[in-house]
């Protein structure tokens, strides 16, 4: 698994998909960008999911709010008071960590040891090993696992703010070492707001604080009435919205997974009040599906009910989806009551109040949102399709799997020699295509060498024209995952392409 992160990280590289940050300065730590086939992959995933939230939804409509919102905004919200990780600072390393991340890799410390034991005991006892057995009478292993299972006990599986205490008393209790230095010299937990904060204005002393937004959820609250009345919409009803969103993550890692600038791609769904509980299943199912549609496998997805919930939700799920590095979550589905429209009816001093014609009365409307990290679906999209297959012929071949409706270039051009007039007629193939998809033309090596580049960047289909086209206006098409070859007519080729990459 470890193994195959590492071939993602590098893969990404390799193929123009992602960068580091300002690489010749050494780069920027969690904050990455979009190469030349990453930004294609990208926009194609933003627009499955505006495809299925906002056009085929009467009652859905977009929004593009900005950035900087009035400082008031994050008052409300709660993210000026209780946006915080909790923080320990290891007095002797000048080092900083986030509590459960810190857990979490002792968690797998720990597992890692127990791993070492049971392999070295199946060396030993070969065919008569019994791994239960063995744990059950393996004082040692069995202490190791006890210690795993009260950790996850108490942590109640992920780390919430109000589990402060129990970070301290689980880093006293089980003496967890600063993993670089082998140091338990930490000072107290802390509390670390992690928004980003900037001035508007020229001097110091006029200038106002201002905060890059955490999150795009607010710009969609803060035009809820704007948007009612002028789209005349009628609840329930949603606003759709994509957009950069930044974090001043403690610990950043796993690539961009955890991103200290990323995108998210969230819909705020305005709802009777009572009737959130309903809505609130059917967003989960809706979502669930709409991630199936893309045929990356059933098993790699699972719900999470959180049973500890956030001050502004009765109800809340995460879909997780089966990274590299294990479960985590993708995408949050959360019931977050009247909190947020109510808070700014408190903070503005503006009504926030839908009017039901049906029902005569005016009311705060209940409020179902969906949450997707744009750059986490985009890891995963990535990690899953990155495949590496062995041919009958004993070579191995590296292919990128990816969905054929979110794949940068849907088709890759080859003349099969460069002379004899096959570069013009791949050339006039490419004008005509282009109209409809992005397509890539390449004529330098031999043709199965532009094959295996084409593979490796995740392009479903090759279209090869050979001296036969020039007779009988035929091409070879090849399919990247079954690598099966047809002839087709030229003029055939739109049809085929499409049926299989249309949204
Ligand atoms: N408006 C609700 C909200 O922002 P969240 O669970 O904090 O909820 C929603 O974030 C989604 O945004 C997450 O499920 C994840 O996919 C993505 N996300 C959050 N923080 C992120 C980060 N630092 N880097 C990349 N994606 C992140």
């Amino acid at each position: 698994q470890e193994d195959h992160f590492k071939k993602v990280l590098s893969h990404a590289k390799e193929y123009g998909y992602v960068f580091q940050s300002s690489e010749i300065y050494d780069g920027l730590s969690a904050v990455y960008d979009y190469a030349q086939n990453g930004v294609e992959l990208k926009k194609n995933i933003r627009a499955y999911w505006w495809k299925a939230m906002v056009q085929m939804h009467e009652n859905i409509v977009g929004l593009d709010a900005s950035i900087l919102m009035h400082p008031k905004t994050w008052k409300a919200s709660g993210h000026v008071d209780a946006f915080n990780d909790p923080l320990i600072d290891n007095k002797d390393s000048k080092k900083r960590y986030r509590a459960d991340v810190l857990i979490e890799d002792y968690c797998a410390k720990i597992e890692g040891k127990i791993d070492k034991e049971v392999a070295k005991a199946e060396k030993r006892f070969g065919d008569s090993f019994n791994k239960e057995e063995f744990l059950a009478t393996n004082e040692r292993v069995s202490g190791y696992q006890e210690k795993i299972n009260s950790i996850l006990a108490r942590m109640g599986k992920s780390l919430e703010n109000e589990d402060l205490v129990d970070v301290k008393l689980l880093i006293e209790e089980l003496e967890i070492a600063d993993p670089l230095t082998g140091s338990r010299n930490w000072t107290e937990v802390k509390q670390f707001n992690l928004m980003f904060g900037t001035q508007i204005g020229a001097s110091a002393d006029t200038a106002t604080q201002v905060y890059l937004r955490p999150e795009t959820a607010q710009g969609i609250f803060v035009n809820f009435l704007n948007v009612q009345k002028t789209g005349r919409m009628k609840i329930p009803f949603g606003i759709a919205q994509t957009g950069k969103a930044f974090r001043n993550e403690i610990v950043a890692r796993q690539f961009i997974f955890r991103m200290r600038e990323f995108e998210q791609m969230e819909m705020q769904f305005f709802v009777k009040p009572g009737t959130q509980k309903e809505y609130y299943e059917h967003w989960k199912a809706t979502r669930l599906k709409w991630h199936l549609s893309l045929g990356m496998g059933a098993e790699n997805y699972r719900f999470h009910d959180h049973d500890k919930l956030a001050h502004y939700a009765d109800a809340a799920a995460d879909i997780e989806f089966k990274f590299p590095f294990g479960f985590k979550e993708l995408e949050g589905i959360h019931s977050r009551t009247d909190f947020d429209l109510k808070a700014h009816e408190a903070h503005s001093g503006k009504k926030l109040q839908y009017f039901d014609p049906e029902e005569n009365r005016s009311y705060t409307p209940y409020v179902v949102e969906t949450s997707i990290g744009l750059d986490r679906m985009f890891l995963a999209v990535f990690s899953n399709s990155l495949h590496e297959e062995a041919l009958e012929n004993g070579t191995t071949r590296t292919v990128l799997k990816l969905p054929a409706v979110l794949a940068p270039y849907k088709a890759a051009i080859f003349p099969l020699v460069k002379k004899d007039g096959l570069p013009e007629v791949a050339r006039e193939i490419m004008k005509e295509l282009k109209w409809d998809f992005n397509v890539f033309y390449d004529e330098k090596d031999a043709v199965g060498k532009r094959y295996r580049r084409q593979d490796a960047a995740g392009t479903p289909f090759c279209i090869t024209v050979d001296h036969e086209s020039l007779e009988d206006a035929c091409v070879t098409i090849r399919h990247r995952d079954t690598m099966e070859q047809k002839r087709v007519k030229i003029s055939e080729l739109k049809g085929i392409i499409e049926k299989e990459v249309a949204i």
